[in-house]
């Protein structure tokens, strides 16, 4: 009997372990069921503010980005895209990167990325025709690392690609304009060094080829100086009284030669008025302009002048009216301050240029047909000059042409508060 209670005794230690472990384990459950939870609910929330982050920057990434797989199926496409890529609605239902963008060479990227197992990247830039804009992007494919996966990201470069080949016609024409009359200066010199000084006046006629040459690299070098100040933001504006016909009487008579060998008509509707404003910009868009219908109308031609101050609602309607076939440079800030207007058209019956070309007029060393054209001489820097001042004053222009229907130019100069209506009589300005 005596081992009785000490069986008892041990049940009694079992079933206290047994209760124990029984209280541990169900603890231990618990809390790792409730850190479980806890932990996941957190991670999952975690994740989901992280991806909702990364869409939100890829959503507005300027850069457009879409994810493809081996198939060329779209598994992400962000809506710079539609931006860098399309013009047309963004076609989220477009389920094929071929379909998506149906530029050739991009499309051959891809394939070249999917294809070739030693290439990882590939990068080009592509231009190609948007509606009836030039386009032009960077293109960039690669396989996401460790995946069936492959990126696409296009950067529109448009605009670098614009300046670059700007800049490129820039070298390219500038070497062309010195390097012309500074050849003909050499010739000439060495002509005369070789004998012809003897004849007196064979010498005077080559000087004066010198001089003539030497003249023209002189206002290739001021063109240049005056574009290159308004666009840097240097030039000053510098306010004068400014007498509307006699200036315009002052710049045609730096034509009066041309005029008359042509035997070009000018037809003049000018009014009396005197206004405040950069005398010399105002007279050197009007240089720039009588030059170009001069230079550009045939013989027996008609020009048409007119200049005068224009109320406000005079210029906004005529701005409304511009057809669709004239091309508009507006700068007006359309503020209520500004009541009167200088306004100056001039219209000939020259040569005239096509739509496509006078959408391009403005840009430096633009001229229609430079290439093969050597019977009007010039840099294309005239207009380019006129657009920038435009800017500069806050003023408009309108251009309106065709190929052979002549040309028309009219722009409009705000007269701000430093406008002052001085009545006709009162004193000129200095020309
Ligand atoms: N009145 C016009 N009629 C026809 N074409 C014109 C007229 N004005 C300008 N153009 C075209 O626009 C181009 C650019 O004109 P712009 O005045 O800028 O240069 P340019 O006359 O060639 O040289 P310059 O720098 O000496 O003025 C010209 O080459 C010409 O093809
Ligand atoms: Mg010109």
């Amino acid at each position: 009997m005596n081992g009785l209670p000490v069986i008892i005794a041990l049940i009694l230690i079992l079933s206290l372990f047994i209760f124990f472990l029984y209280i541990f384990l169900q603890k231990k459950i618990y809390k790792d069921i409730l850190i479980k939870k806890f932990l996941t609910k957190n991670t999952i929330r975690e994740y989901e503010k992280q991806i909702n982050l990364y869409l939100y920057i890829l959503n507005n990434l300027s850069d457009g980005l879409t994810i493809v797989d081996k198939d060329k199926n779209i598994l992400f496409v962000n809506p710079a895209f539609k931006d860098n890529v399309r013009s047309a609605a963004f076609p989220y239902s477009i389920k094929k990167f071929e379909f998506l963008i149906r530029n050739f060479e991009i499309n051959s990227l891809v394939d070249n990325i999917i294809n070739k197992d030693n290439l990882d990247s590939i990068e080009k830039r592509v231009s190609y025709f948007d509606k009836a804009n030039e386009k032009t992007v960077n293109c960039k494919v690669f396989k996401i690392k460790d995946t069936e996966k492959y990126a696409v990201i296009v950067r529109d470069v448009t605009y670098l690609q614009k300046i670059e080949n700007i800049r490129a016609t820039f070298i390219q024409n500038i070497s062309h304009e010195v390097k012309t009359p500074i050849t003909a200066i050499m010739g000439f010199v060495e002509t005369l060094k070789n004998g012809a000084m003897d004849n007196h006046a064979t010498g005077i006629k080559f000087l004066d080829i010198i001089e003539h040459h030497t003249k023209r690299l002189n206002y290739l070098i001021d063109d240049l100086i005056t574009l290159t100040k308004i666009e840097t933001g240097r030039a000053q504006i510098k306010l004068e009284k400014i007498n509307i016909k006699s200036s315009v009487e002052h710049s045609l008579s730096l034509f009066e030669k041309e005029i008359k060998e042509k035997k070009i008509d000018i037809v003049k509707n000018i009014g009396n008025g005197l206004f405040i404003s950069d005398f010399s910009k105002i007279n050197q868009i009007i240089i720039n302009l009588i030059q170009n219908a001069v230079k550009y109308t045939e013989k027996g031609g008609i020009i048409k002048i007119e200049g005068s101050i224009q109320g406000a609602k005079t210029v906004y309607n005529f701005i409304a009216g511009v057809e669709e076939a004239s091309v508009l440079w507006d700068n007006l800030s359309r503020a209520e301050t500004l009541k009167e207007f200088f306004f100056f058209s001039i219209e000939d019956t020259g040569i005239g240029v096509s739509y496509t070309n006078l959408l391009r007029l403005g840009e430096r060393f633009f001229r229609v047909n430079s290439s093969h054209t050597t019977e009007y001489k010039g840099t294309g820097l005239g207009l380019a000059i006129i657009k920038h001042t435009l800017k500069l004053l806050n003023g408009a222009a309108v251009l309106k042409s065709s190929l052979g229907n002549g040309f028309m130019f009219t722009f409009m100069i705000p007269l701000s508060q430093d406008y002052i209506n001085i009545k006709d009589g009162e004193q000129d300005a200095p020309l």
